[in-house]
């Protein structure tokens, strides 16, 4: 994620500044091009020479080189970075940079600079706790910078408590998650809502409210970085378009606002509705200036329409919303009734009832509400609940996260969280070290080694699992065994988890010597045991990415048909007995063989369309699962020998027959029909569920 990456580190006086070096090293070790920007004071505290060794550049500190008359360009740098970060920023640097006091290179650096920014402070706790820092803190967080708050401990002063800089190594993970959510959202298309409506009165005169667009603007302003387009749709507010890549639509009245949104919306990804929608409109608009009469009057108002509502109506399958519910008393519930009616996705809740929430102010105190529950923020800028909702959002949008973001990314595994398991029958005690030793390094091999070039979230990783059941070992090193590989992934809306891969590999055989480096060229293999592991990594992550899109796994399943091309010479009968219906090279040429494309397309039509549904509509949900069952069945009579389809409801009958026997009989009869075809063996365990079937469903 880091790799390539161009950081800026500025670097204060502060007894912390020894930490730069460690960050500078790691920023170097993962890939990073790293420029250190001292304070003059800081060289007090570290020299320049540690940290031009350790990061490969000169350091910079004085606006000119004395030798030179070089100019150090600030503005360059500015322009060259992809994130700046001052680490340790003593309250003193923190002051200038929240006041604009540009009397170092370092805060010249910081106001030129285009990246982003992260501050992770470093000081005493009483200079930490007062409140002129603090409010140089919010100062800066308002200006959109990332507060890297410090830890608690021991001081510099002995002192204990908050104020010791975060530790670098947090820090490289802090800008880690920060890039990884960088392009969350590429290649979406979100609509946002901002603003107030204004509803005429007559020429001079509206019904408005106090919504100032700050919220909706943040909003738009952290999708784009993520890299989304957006169209926002803005009532009348005084603010500039925080990105150049938005494309803002004006409006005035909540009319307009509605034709500008149902219009954009068909071909948005997702639409956070912020504005703060006049309910209702006068019923008429005096053509005319209308003159006091010094009487009372009466305004006759007629509703508007819900745009949110409008939405919800319209929104298609992967389509998401999202809305805003601004309460003064019983938010949840309320929240809760929106959510409902509306179809939202999630609500966020604001309450007038919280200092600083709500209309107007640059802060806001919000309140997640889903199916799922309900999260809490602590009040905040505007700018990070606008983080918060969009991180939470990006989630929501995961297959194209995983799909769409680019390779530079570190080389460190994130797709795989293997549990592997070895048995240990046939060591005898004086190798036991090395059964553990190759259970840790398979173990290592699958969940550290980068799989993909797409970015997984430490929760998205694939749950899988690798049992070696060992037929027989020589203290030679040489095994055979036998391998069950099984992957899972969970279904959306649900605790249940779906097994999306089960293999039993009844043909290993491989060599391990004690402090072997499990290490592979896919185009190139030497090694059995790793061909084989690479082999059945990228089935998983094909399989998985199949489930999530369609023919979505197609490159890391033709990774693994390279695997299996290639590991025709490395001399073991699984690779070569590509003959027999159930080796590893037969699913693999099975699966990528055109005539069983309809079975790939049965895996997204299974698990998105049918399972994740079914939270939501259980019949839709066993509808599309009972379409994918006839494209299994379309595969297996377009090669009827094929070993996939027979693969598949090995692992998948239990799921079918629980699914099924709460449907109709007459789904379930069909779908039983398909499934006893392709394995006769499998029509006891439905002959079960006929009989405590419920007739009513017909
Ligand atoms: O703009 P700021 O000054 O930064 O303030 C931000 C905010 C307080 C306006 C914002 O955080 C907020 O709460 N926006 C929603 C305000 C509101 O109108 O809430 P509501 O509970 O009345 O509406 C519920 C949802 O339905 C909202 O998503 C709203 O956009 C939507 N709605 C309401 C009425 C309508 N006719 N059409 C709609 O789409």
């Amino acid at each position: 994620m880091l790799k390539g990456k161009k950081i800026v580190i500025g670097v204060t006086g502060s007894i912390a500044a020894y930490k730069a070096a460690i960050l500078v090293r790691l920023l170097i070790k993962q890939g990073a091009e790293v420029q250190v920007v001292m304070t003059p004071s800081s060289k007090e505290f570290i020299t320049p020479l540690t940290l031009s060794t350790l990061s490969g550049r000169p350091v910079l500190c004085d606006f000119f080189n004395s030798g030179s008359g070089e100019w150090h360009s600030h503005v360059e740098l500015g322009l060259w970075a992809d994130a700046m970060i001052v680490a340790p920023a003593t309250a003193a640097t923190i002051g200038k940079m929240a006041n604009g006091i540009a009397d170092n290179l370092l805060v010249t650096t910081y106001l030129s600079m285009k990246a982003p920014v992260f501050i992770a402070p470093a000081m005493d706790l009483d200079m930490f706790a007062h409140p002129s820092t603090q409010s140089n803190l919010q100062v800066l967080r308002g200006y959109g910078n990332h507060i890297i708050e410090p830890a608690a401990g021991e001081l510099a002063s002995h002192l204990c408590g908050k104020g010791r800089m975060e530790e670098p190594e947090n820090i490289v993970q802090v800008l880690h998650d920060f890039f990884l959510a960088g392009n969350s959202l590429a290649g979406k298309h979100i609509l946002i809502t901002a603003g107030p409506t204004y509803e005429k009165i007559d020429p001079v005169r509206f019904i408005g409210n106090y919504s100032s667009g700050k919220m909706g603007f943040a909003l738009a302003g952290e999708c784009a970085r993520r890299g989304a387009d957006v169209t926002l749709v803005a009532g009348p507010v005084s603010l500039a378009t925080p990105h150049p890549a938005i494309k803002r639509i004006d409006v005035e009245s909540a009319e307009d606002m509605y034709k500008a949104s149902v219009d954009a919306f068909p071909s948005c990804d997702a639409a956070i509705l912020c504005a703060a929608v006049a309910d209702y409109r006068p019923a008429t608009c005096a053509e005319k200036k209308i003159k006091r009469t010094g009487e009372g009057m009466t305004i006759e108002l007629e509703a508007n329409k819900d745009i949110a509502a409008a939405l919800g109506k319209e929104k298609r399958e992967g389509q998401h919303l999202v809305g805003f519910a601004l309460e003064t008393n019983d938010g949840e519930l309320n929240a809760r009734e929106k959510l409902a009616k509306k179809n939202l996705d999630f609500i966020v809740l604001n309450s007038l009832a919280d200092e600083g929430a709500g209309f107007a102010h640059d802060t806001n105190k919000v309140s997640i509400i889903s199916q799922e529950g309900i999260t809490e923020y602590p009040l905040k800028s505007k700018l990070e609940v606008a983080r918060d909702i969009v991180s939470y959002l990006s989630r929501l949008l995961l297959i194209a996260v995983m799909l769409l973001l680019p390779s530079s990314l570190m080389a460190m595994g994130e797709e795989l969280n293997a549990q592997v398991t070895l048995n240990r029958d046939k060591v005898q005690s004086a190798d036991s070290e090395v059964f553990e030793q190759l259970k840790d390094g398979i173990t290592q091999f699958l969940n550290e080694r980068k799989w993909t070039a797409s970015t997984y979230e430490e929760e998205e990783r694939i749950n899988c699992t690798f049992n070696f059941v060992v037929e027989s070992y020589s203290p030679d090193g040489s095994f055979t065994c036998s391998l069950m590989v099984q992957a899972t992934r969970p279904v959306y809306g649900s605790t249940y988890n779906t097994t999306t891969f089960k293999y039993e590999d009844k043909a290993i055989t491989f060599s391990y010597q004690p402090y072997d480096r499990l290490d592979f060229n896919e185009d190139n293999l030497d090694n059995n045991l790793t061909a084989v592991l690479a082999f059945y990594a990228y089935m998983i992550i094909g399989f998985d990415m199949d489930s999530m899109g369609d023919l979505g796994g197609s490159e890391w399943l033709n990774k693994a048909l390279n695997i299996a091309n290639n590991a025709q010479t490395l001399g073991d009968a699984g690779w070569r007995a590509a003959s027999s219906e159930n080796n590893r090279y037969a699913i693999i040429n099975d699966y990528m063989n055109g005539a069983l494309e309809p079975v790939r397309k049965l895996m997204y039509k299974y698990h998105r369309f049918g399972l994740d549904m079914m939270y939501k509509n259980v019949s839709g949900g066993r509808k599309a699962i009972f379409d994918s069952m006839k494209m299994l069945k379309q595969a297996y009579d377009d090669r009827s020998l094929a070993y996939f389809p027979k693969l598949f409801l090995e692992y998948k009958n239990d799921e079918l027959l629980n699914i099924y026997s709460q449907g109709s009989i007459k789904e379930r009869m069909e779908v039983q029909k398909i499934v006893t075809t392709i394995d006769a063996s499998l029509s006891t365990s439905w002959e079960k569920i006929a009989d405590n079937h419920d007739d009513n469903q017909l």
